[in-house]
């Protein structure tokens, strides 16, 4: 298995949310065949922010892709199987380098190239706001076509070392199952929905369109639901990992 994580803390050796992001990964290394995990930061990779040309939307490449370090980030997370979004909670939402990152991605709404993976939101704070953040992070995961295993959402003034290591273990644990196809995914109906409703907007645009000829080409157009598509997705890559 190959690990994605962006960590947009900017406290570098002193962010909680990275310490919780390795003792995460130690973990599943002892657990599962982990071949590769690449951790963005704030630090490591540059990211600028999206100046809103919208350009990509008909492109498919951001015009900022080849002034930072985005296009790299895009290509590690496509060759991963586990996509981790860890962000401090700020005023009950994402961190500013979190987002921004995220509006880089914003045409992936459009296109899902994570379906078939597997992510995790991670949230710390000291106290409150993670809700808010795991439903949004977990809400742009599952647009992306991914499929949200649960979150890891960490409270360090509420929660003890015990309670902090017990969360961990418990994920660890589900991402074992999913990667060893112990455990089904089973998407969210919010998930269902989304695909239903791209699926109409799709039968409304030119049928030589980018969009529409990316749907065709990965075979999303045929699937009844969003769940069939996903499960064949994993089947198909699980197979393809057995060769
Ligand atoms: C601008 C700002 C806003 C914050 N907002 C919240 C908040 O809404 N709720 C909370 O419990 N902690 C809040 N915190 C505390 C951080 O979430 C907490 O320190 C977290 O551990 C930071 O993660 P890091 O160490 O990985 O950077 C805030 C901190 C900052 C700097």
């Amino acid at each position: 298995m190959r690990i994605f994580v962006y960590a947009s803390s900017m406290r570098g050796e002193y962010s909680k949310s990275l310490k919780i992001i390795k003792d995460l990964i130690v973990r599943l290394e002892g657990l599962c065949s982990v071949e590769g995990c690449y951790i963005s930061t704030p630090e490591k990779d540059l990211i600028e922010p999206c100046s809103g040309c919208m350009s990509c939307l008909n492109t498919g490449k951001c015009v900022k892709d080849k002034l930072d370090h985005m296009e790299t980030l895009k290509e590690e997370m496509m060759a991963s199987d586990l996509i981790i979004l860890a962000s401090p909670v700020y005023l009950h939402n994402v961190n500013g380098p979190m987002k921004n990152f995220l509006d880089r991605l914003n045409p992936w709404c459009y296109t899902m190239p994570l379906l078939g993976k597997i992510a995790l939101p991670v949230t710390v704070s000291n106290t409150n706001g993670n809700y808010q953040v795991d439903i949004y992070l977990s809400k742009i995961l599952s647009i992306f076509g991914a499929g949200v295993l649960g979150t890891l959402s960490i409270k360090n003034n509420l929660m003890s070392k015990k309670e902090k290591d017990e969360a961990i273990e418990l994920l660890c644990k589900y991402i074992k199952e999913y990667e060893s196809g112990q455990r089904e995914f089973f998407v969210s109906e919010y998930q269902l929905e989304y695909y239903e409703q791209m699926k109409r907007m799709l039968n409304n645009i030119e049928k030589e369109s980018r969009l529409y000829q990316i749907w065709k080409k990965e075979g999303m157009l045929s699937a009844s639901d969003f769940q069939i598509l996903f499960s064949a997705k994993r089947k198909e890559k699980n197979e393809n990992e057995k060769c």
